[in-house]
């Protein structure tokens, strides 16, 4: 039987841990050929070829305008085009109100997970006029809707992937690319490594489900927006929160 991404090409950025590395895993065990795409190496092309797909890897840091489109250069000679784009790559930055935190802490979670998303999505969309079509998910999260105090670096990065991917879904929609974002609660990935197990316990119960999420359970809805199944979605918001925005 054939499978749902056979003959597709698939980018992922930050492809190398978390929530990219389940996506990465789950776009090649559906048949796609995987570019990762993270600022250092890591084993997500080792895990991809050991259960038998095709990855490379290319690496990047998506908050240098350049190198993302060196990326995009990259991938086009390895694969000759890009079905598929998720622009994930993220950091969670500087913890602090706003009034306490340092300009160059609030500048770099802007230039990685806002400008990095803006870069990347500009190139693509480039090749994928080319090749009249294609499918962007970004990851924005709960925080891109709601704030969340001594986060606003983020939360304003956040907000602005929201923005920028329906700006682009009004912009490319009607030339067959379509774009949207994925809106994660709090997901159980080296990201939070910052927090304490406390703190981690306290966001948990923040989700009605009772518990922080798994990279696998965002990968399945990233898997669905990327797919045909989702042919009539564009330019939406998609939370997957255990009922985090419901509070
Ligand atoms: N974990 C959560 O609770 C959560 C919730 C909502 C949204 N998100 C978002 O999900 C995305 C993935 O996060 P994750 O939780 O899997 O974290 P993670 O730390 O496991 O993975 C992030 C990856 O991005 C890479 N990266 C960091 N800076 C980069 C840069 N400048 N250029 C290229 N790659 C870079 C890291 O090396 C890492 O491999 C991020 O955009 C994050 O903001 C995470």
């Amino acid at each position: 039987m054939k499978k749902l991404f056979e003959g597709k090409v698939a980018l992922v950025t930050g492809g190398g841990s978390g929530i990219g590395q389940a996506t990465a895993l789950a776009y090649a065990a559906n048949g796609a050929k995987v570019i990762i795409s993270d600022i250092s190496n890591n084993d997500t092309v080792s895990k991809i070829i050991e259960a038998g797909g095709e990855a490379c890897f290319f690496q990047t840091d998506v908050s240098i305008a350049i190198e993302c489109a060196q990326l995009i250069k990259q991938s086009i000679d390895m694969y000759g085009k890009i079905d598929i784009a998720f622009n994930n790559a993220g950091i969670l930055g500087e913890i602090n109100p706003i009034a306490d935190m340092s300009i160059e802490g609030f500048e770099k979670v802007i230039s990685v997970n806002l400008n990095g998303i803006f870069y990347c999505m500009k190139f693509e969309i480039e090749q994928m006029l080319i090749q009249r079509g294609g499918v962007i998910v970004n990851t924005a999260s709960i925080l891109g809707e709601v704030g969340f105090g001594s986060f606003s670096g983020y939360v304003a990065a956040k907000h602005g992937v929201v923005g920028l991917t329906q700006n682009a879904a009004i912009e490319y929609s009607s030339k067959g690319i379509r774009i949207n974002c994925v809106a994660p609660g709090f997901i159980n990935t080296p990201l939070l490594n910052k927090l304490d197990n406390k703190t981690k316990a306290e966001l948990a119960i923040k989700h009605p489900i009772g518990r922080l999420g798994k990279p696998d359970e965002v990968a399945s809805l990233v898997i669905w927006l990327s797919s045909d199944a989702a042919s009539y979605a564009s330019g939406g918001y998609y939370p997957i929160d255990g009922g985090y925005l419901t509070l």
